[in-house]
């Protein structure tokens, strides 16, 4: 793993100079003319049956025999959701040895954070800003996945979202494009691997377009995003992922401004496929395509097919529009078989790709042995160590392990290893995920107590004489709360963000009986935890760890792992502030401290409370910005300082400053690099991520550093609509989040 880790860092560098560059590569997947001849050659002996058969994509219905005469005939060109390699063999034998031209099918599954072995949620993997380390982690679960005949991943999401109430938070990067779009490339590179072989998983980067901005963060929701922000914001992530060559992309279920993304012909075929040349194979979400009959935008599944392949989709996942309407939509005229031919094609490059049709079937004696390997697991573990955020610390943490005696454990995500997977873990398994409670009871015998409070977190209680009579008995009180795996993910949005049930109950409780307290929150999505910051010492904001999860918490808790992981996401004081991010465009009132409606004294009567951008009682700012998380030792930044005071538009920018770690425990910081525009053709964002890295430094150390920023980098796309650097002047800050430092100037011209 190693290597893969120096040749990250080296290519991330080299992929920020090389996205500055228009020229395309001929093919963005990595085919050659051998494998286009290969391609052609099939395709030349494909009836218009067979090649529509390979646009169908089903789900697997359990018994291989439901399927098997479709298989015969060449009507199925992908299946999903089948796990057995043993069944996955015998799909593939039939496809191989009864099909008239043995083509194999692309066999595909929802492996988003880890296969058997769990990683933390994307958004907790977002919040180890460690590119490297996801990419691990990615090919970890293609080494697990491809090991029992899997070939195929609908991850990553790359879906920007800005409203903690969309459930599908979780499964994305969270709000900023520069983070997603570096997270994008090192999980493309993971699953599909630097080189290609059987362990090569095909990434399919999702859902394409703007799904994440889902209107009230309800899911499935319309978007109206202008052009603008869809190039400016939400498109670059899948440019980056496309360039790192994912094999595949998934359309979305949302309209955006009224044109639902299967049957969107700008996104699909002028973006994805005209600018940036994908030759990827584009898949529809789950039945998008018949759902697009749901939008008003077509009157059948004939009409939705012909809108679907028009726009430039290639398989059609579970509506059968293709499968059964676009034969005849041929014959009428309607359709051109050279729109067939071309989808056809893209399927057939991935399958060439991946080497499917050399080796189709998988070892079944194998696979097993992959599953949950010890260095799979070390890599879960260090996963969830980095993602782990400290959001509070009085001085409670880290926790002596020699004073311990008595710990006492409670809350409802204790001991809750289905939720700590967190949504999209169907692979993941119970009796493998290790649970804070059995990671303390097994560090320390004996000495825990637990009682839970709570058994799930919606439930309600009155009183906690349980656990407070456990709690005066306890030197250390150990709350666990959060929120379930299924109070997130897919359709899962919340309007309600608060710690739900009588959780901060719980905890106010715990907190009377006078003893440390230590919160630690497992959720799919950042809470408000305003109200609770005062009832503990220390809160560690988890998301959801997966199954290394326990030992994780209990390194940090007492001290073995010292925490850094940043907020991938601005954490709100109250939901009424969604969405509320970090990058948003400088307003013609920016708020100014004034006054709010609680600082006015009742007798004051009508009083003017300012005029600026702000709520009247929350304010304008967030609990936590972007970036923000805390560690058992301090940084310090000094002598920032740029090479020079102007820079011309091919130029690298290099910042140069100084790190020190200024407490007593060994840490990692992650330094971060924002750029403001000053005056743009367009308002500009207050600040934008232009770079990050982590940094490993012992007490007391001190390092001099130097950070390169091209200057094309801060292209964006303007009033004339093209993606250009502005020239005129700027403002850069170096700082471990993005509420801090001091802004130096240079000019750009
Ligand atoms: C989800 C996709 C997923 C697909 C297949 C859909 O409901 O939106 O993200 O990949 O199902 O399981």
């Amino acid at each position: 793993m190693k290597h893969i880790r120096n040749l990250t860092l080296a290519t991330a560098i080299c992929s920020v100079l090389l996205s500055c560059q228009e020229k395309k590569a001929e093919s963005t997947i990595g085919a050659d003319a051998a494998v286009e001849a290969r391609v052609e050659q099939i395709l030349s002996q494909m009836t218009l049956a067979e090649k529509i058969g390979q646009m169908n994509q089903v789900s697997a219905g359990g018994d291989v025999a439901i399927y098997a005469d479709a298989l015969r005939k060449g009507q199925i060109g992908s299946i999903l959701n089948e796990v057995d390699p043993v069944k996955i063999n015998e799909y593939q034998r039939i496809c191989m040895e009864e099909s008239r031209l043995g083509i194999p099918l692309l066999v595909a599954r929802d492996v988003i954070h880890g296969y058997h072995t769990v990683f933390p949620i994307p958004l907790g993997l977002a919040a180890t800003f460690d590119p490297a380390l996801v990419e691990e982690g990615a090919r970890v679960a293609a080494l697990e996945a491809t090991a029992q005949g899997i070939r195929w991943t609908f991850s990553p999401m790359l879906d920007i979202a800005r409203d903690p109430r969309w459930g599908r938070i979780a499964e994305g990067s969270g709000e900023d494009t520069f983070l997603d779009a570096r997270m994008a490339e090192a999980m493309v590179h993971g699953y599909q691997g630097r080189e290609a072989d059987t362990t090569s998983m095909a990434a399919c980067i999702k859902h394409f377009v703007g799904y994440g901005a889902a209107e009230g963060g309800r899911d499935y929701n319309s978007t109206f995003l202008t052009e603008r922000q869809l190039r400016n914001v939400y498109l670059p992530p899948f440019e980056a992922a496309v360039k790192a060559g994912a094999m595949t992309l998934m359309t979305s279920f949302n309209d955006n401004d009224g044109v639902p993304s299967t049957g969107n012909t700008f996104v699909v075929k002028d973006v994805l496929r005209g600018e940036w040349g994908f030759d990827g194979l584009v898949v529809t979400d789950w039945n998008s395509m018949g759902e697009m009959i749901a939008h008003g935008f077509g009157v059948d599944r004939k009409d939705v097919a012909e809108k679907a392949l028009e726009a430039g989709v290639d398989m059609d996942m579970m509506t059968y529009g293709f499968l059964s309407h676009l034969e005849e939509l041929v014959r009428s005229g309607a359709v051109k078989e050279s729109a067939i031919n071309q989808a056809v094609r893209n399927i057939l490059r991935v399958k060439v790709l991946l080497g499917l049709f050399e080796h189709p079937y998988v070892d079944v004696t194998a696979g097993d042995a992959v599953q949950y390997a010890p260095e799979h697991l070390a890599a879960a573990q260090k996963s969830a160590e980095e993602s782990a955020i400290l959001l509070k610390n009085d001085g409670v943490l880290p926790l002596n392990p020699a004073s311990v005696r008595n710990i006492l454990v409670t809350g409802p995500m204790a001991d809750a290893p289905h939720d700590q997977l967190g949504t999209w873990a169907f692979d993941g398994q119970k009796n493998h995920t290790v649970t804070p409670l059995a990671a303390l009871q097994a560090r320390f015998p004996g000495k825990v107590t637990y009682v839970p409070g709570l058994t799930y977190s919606r439930e309600k209680r009155e009183r906690f004489d349980d656990v407070m009579a456990a709690a005066r008995r306890a030197d250390v009180v150990l709350v666990f709360l959060g929120e379930e795996a299924i109070l997130s993910g897919e359709a899962h949005s919340l309007a309600d963000l608060n710690l739900k049930g009588s959780q901060s109950e719980l905890l106010a409780a715990v907190k009377s009986a006078g003893k440390p307290v230590v919160a630690t929150v497992m959720a799919g999505r950042p809470l408000t935890i305003e109200r609770d910051l005062p009832n503990c010492g220390a809160l560690l904001y988890a998301f959801h760890p997966g199954t290394m999860g326990g030992p994780a918490l209990a390194n940090i808790l007492f001290g073995d792992v010292n925490p850094s992981g940043k907020t991938p996401i601005t954490f709100l004081r109250t939901v009424g502030q969604a969405p509320l991010y970090y990058s948003h465009n400088m307003t013609g009132r920016p708020y100014n401290n004034e006054t709010l409606l609680d600082e006015i004294p009742a007798e004051a009567g009508q009083t003017s409370l300012g005029n600026t951008s702000y709520y009247l009682d929350y304010g304008a700012y967030p609990l936590f910005p972007f970036g923000y998380g805390l560690s058992y030792t301090s940084f310090s930044y000094s002598g920032v300082s740029l090479d020079r005071e102007v820079y011309g538009k091919d130029d690298v920018i290099t910042v140069s400053f100084s790190l020190a770690n200024t407490g007593q425990y060994e840490g990692e910081e992650v330094v971060q690099v924002y750029v403001r525009d000053l005056v743009g053709s367009i308002t500009r964002p207050v600040k934008e991520l232009k770079h990050f890295e982590r940094v490993a430094l012992r007490p007391g150390e001190r390092r001099s550093l130097q950070v390169q920023i091209p200057v094309c980098s801060l292209a964006f796309v303007g009033l004339d609509g093209i993606k250009k650097v502005e020239p005129g002047e700027f403002q850069l800050w170096v700082a471990g989040d993005s509420a801090s430092g001091d802004p130096l100037s240079f000019k750009v011209q």
